[in-house]
């Protein structure tokens, strides 16, 4: 069988035939709060940690210092990688600012997609990048209006990710039913993720499962997983936690 990337996440590689394919696109799909960017910062930080693959995160939402504080608390030292230039977060939330993130080495002048292209192409190449995230589509502030735009956006940066030859995520907020937040991501990657919380008698679960997994063989089932304190955990053997 073809080469298969490790997640580094417990329990997501045997759902995935032993990982995800090399060099695939996925998107990591849910409602607000069901863990999508501890579950991408732990398959980037995991990838250098446990695999010696270097990756980049590309943070439109919250601020890379935000970040870094969140996942120390899982004992991820973010900082510590980027000293290292195994690491770059790119932070483009400061756009939203209309100002450049002073502090940050990495970050964006503006929300275009060609301008985060060619700076993630730039940025693979200077730390040897083996993983990318790009944390979330929304955030892209793509307008709604113009379907056929958006479509191409989101098309062509998941094919320069493909094309780069980086293993990769994109995050997508759902609203209710559907996987995506315009119905047209999921289409474009070639794999979809997705994260819930459901209710499970008086308590509420996390749940992921696979939706979809391109050269791939995966278990169709729905798995409980928890958010533990050295990250998350998907209890794949009808363990109760
Ligand atoms: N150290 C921790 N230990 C256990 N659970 C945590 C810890 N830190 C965060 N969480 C849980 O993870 C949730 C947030 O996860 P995360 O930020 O990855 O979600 P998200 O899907 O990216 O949400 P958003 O829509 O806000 O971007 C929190 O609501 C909290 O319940
Ligand atoms: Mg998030």
């Amino acid at each position: 069988m073809e080469e298969r990337v490790k997640t580094g996440i417990p329990g997501l590689d045997e759902i995935l035939e032993g990982g995800l394919p090399k060099g695939t696109n996925v998107l990591i799909s849910g409602g607000t709060g069901t863990g999508k960017t501890i579950f991408c910062s732990q398959f980037l930080y995991k990838g250098i940690e446990d695999y010696n693959q270097n990756g980049i995160f590309v943070t439109l939402e919250e601020r890379a210092e935000d970040l870094r504080k969140e996942m120390l608390r899982f004992g991820w030292d973010f900082k510590k990688y980027e000293n290292e230039n195994k690491l770059a977060i790119i932070d483009g939330t400061s756009t939203k600012l209309r100002k450049r993130a002073v502090k940050e080495k990495y970050s964006l002048v503006g929300l275009d997609i060609d301008a985060l292209i060619i700076e993630i192409n730039r940025v693979c190449r200077e730390i040897n990048a083996e993983r990318v995230v790009i944390d979330s589509i929304p955030s892209l502030g793509i307008k709604l209006e113009n379907e056929k735009e958006l479509r191409r956006s989101v098309y062509r940066l998941s094919t320069l990710l493909l094309e780069i030859g980086v293993t990769s995520f994109m995050t997508t907020e759902t609203l209710g039913d559907g996987f995506s937040r315009y119905g047209i991501e999921e289409f474009v990657s070639r794999g979809v993720i997705k994260l819930d919380i459901i209710e499970k008698g008086d308590k509420f679960v996390r749940t992921i499962y696979i939706r979809k997994m391109r050269e791939t063989r995966f278990s169709m089932e729905r798995y409980p997983f928890d958010i533990e304190h050295d990250g998350i955990r998907i209890y794949t053997r009808g363990e109760v936690f």
